[in-house]
């Protein structure tokens, strides 16, 4: 087969070194946002008079029958045209003739390789953005019916002091939403065009960038051709919010894992999130939430990767490049299904609300009740701080939990305890006492729920 740019060679290469050098197996994803990318170029051909009308008819004709057989997957691409570029090209001339070579006046694969990567991330980015939503929708609807349900809360995974499940479900949410805002702020970088930049310093055809930018939606040109086509920052910005997206979803697959756990049972996941073992029969494993966790470590890689691949690259386009696609298709095809999982995973678990209460029962975490009661009357902190540590360790000594110790001892360690302790040390007037803003208090997790819906704009909820 006759190469596109065959012009200048003698010989041909191997087919091995072809097929090393081609990236058709993987671009050809973006077979549609390079027909829209064309589409876009032609009508400007013949709106600028560079090429004639009835030409461009011909050449759009062409595409759009490309278009209707990508939609059906009808289209065949073969390892020597390289890429989905001069596979598309190739198409074209068999369906239009000679006038098909017309389209590539005036444009570079540079300038179209970075189009299409443009058009394909902002597509990418707007679906991710809604399954953040929809993640964070979950998120409410099961922090809301859990406002009241008391956990133990950790730090260095010891239990700490108590707290509402709801509070904890929805730290997530305000994760996700930074995470939402990073992709979102990110489009304003994703949403210029790089197109007319040609191959590296623009073009002697009379093209008009502001058009095909406008037709493609793009909300202004780059300013600078050699930036135009040697631009990945706008893939690393992608991989490295998908990364911070991916720490946020793998932490939250630990807990779940823990959490589902025979030493915590605090939820059971849904059936159709587990899986069960080929030898033990007793076995239900978190594994989707395992993957995702698993998973980020690809993400992280991909951001590594093209950093690496970018770093030595004097200007303009290298063929080094081509290597930012691989990643950045692993990493949409991760971030989406990871999301999506997670939606369910939220919407169907079971929350044992009676065995993360009785976990609070069992435990110190109501230690810091004590020492507040006392500096609440008077005492310093610190001395009331020593005060119940030393009660703790009288507790610990009896085998019992402050809730177990008679008033007596309590008077003995300081005469400004009284009875109404017993009532501070319940672990749900913990939780409710907690009110200062922003805390797990119920009324402040109700109130973090309406600010919540507001920033999603108060959808309805109640169909969900
Ligand atoms: N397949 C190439 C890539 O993905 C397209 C651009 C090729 N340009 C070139 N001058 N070889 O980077």
């Amino acid at each position: 087969m006759k190469k596109l740019w065959g012009g200048r060679f003698t010989k041909s290469a191997e087919e091995w070194v072809d097929e090393f050098g081609a990236s058709i197996s993987f671009d050809q994803e973006l077979v549609m946002e390079d027909i829209e990318g064309s589409m876009a170029h032609v009508a400007m051909l013949s709106k600028t008079g560079i090429i004639t009308e009835e030409e461009a008819e011909k050449i759009k004709t062409g595409l759009q029958q490309l278009k209707e057989k990508a939609a059906k997957d009808e289209l065949e691409y073969s390892v020597k045209l390289e890429d989905i570029h001069l596979n598309l090209e190739s198409h074209l001339t068999e369906l239009t003739g000679p006038v098909g070579g017309k389209l590539h006046t005036a444009r570079s694969r540079n300038d179209q390789v970075a189009t299409d990567m443009h058009l394909y991330l902002r597509k990418q980015v707007e679906q991710i953005v809604e399954l953040i939503q929809e993640m964070q929708e979950e998120l409410i609807i099961q922090a809301e019916k859990n406002v009241e349900t008391i956990m133990p809360g950790y730090t260095h995974l010891q239990r700490a002091q108590p707290i509402s499940f709801g509070h904890h479900l929805m730290a997530y949410f305000w994760m996700l939403e930074r995470d939402k805002e990073r992709f979102s702020e990110s489009l304003k970088r994703i949403n210029l065009s790089p197109l007319g930049a040609g191959a590296l310093a623009g073009t002697t055809f009379p093209i008009d960038r502001e058009y095909t930018a406008e037709l493609l939606g793009f909300e202004g040109i780059y300013e600078n051709s050699l930036d135009a086509v040697s631009d990945r920052d706008f893939i690393l910005e992608f991989l490295s919010s998908s990364s911070t997206l991916m720490m946020h979803l793998s932490r939250l697959s630990e807990e779940f894992i823990l959490w589902s756990s025979q030493e915590f049972q605090f939820i059971e996941l849904d059936d159709s999130f587990a899986t069960g073992s080929s030898i033990m029969p007793q076995k239900k494993n978190p594994d989707m939430a395992e993957l995702i966790r698993g998973k980020t470590g690809r993400v992280y890689g991909n951001l590594m990767g093209l950093l690496t691949v970018l770093k030595g690259l004097p200007l303009a386009y290298n063929k080094d490049m081509q290597e930012d696609k691989e990643g950045m298709f692993d990493t949409v095809k991760t971030v989406t299904g990871s999301l999506k999982i997670f939606a369910g995973m939220i919407r169907t678990m079971k929350v044992k609300s009676e065995q993360m209460e009785k976990a609070t029962k069992n435990d110190f975490s109501n230690a810091t009740e004590l020492a507040d009661y006392l500096s609440d009357k008077g005492i310093p902190f610190r001395e009331a701080h020593e005060i119940v540590g030393k009660l703790v360790l009288a507790c610990v000594q009896k085998g019992c939990f402050l809730g177990g110790l008679p008033l007596d001892d309590f008077k003995n360690a300081h005469p400004l305890f009284e009875e109404d302790i017993y009532e501070v040390l319940d672990p749900y007037t913990a939780v409710k006492r907690r009110n200062s803003a922003g805390g797990t208090g119920f009324k402040q997790v109700s109130i973090a729920i309406e600010k919540a819906k507001e920033f999603l704009g108060n959808k309805e909820f109640a169909n969900k």
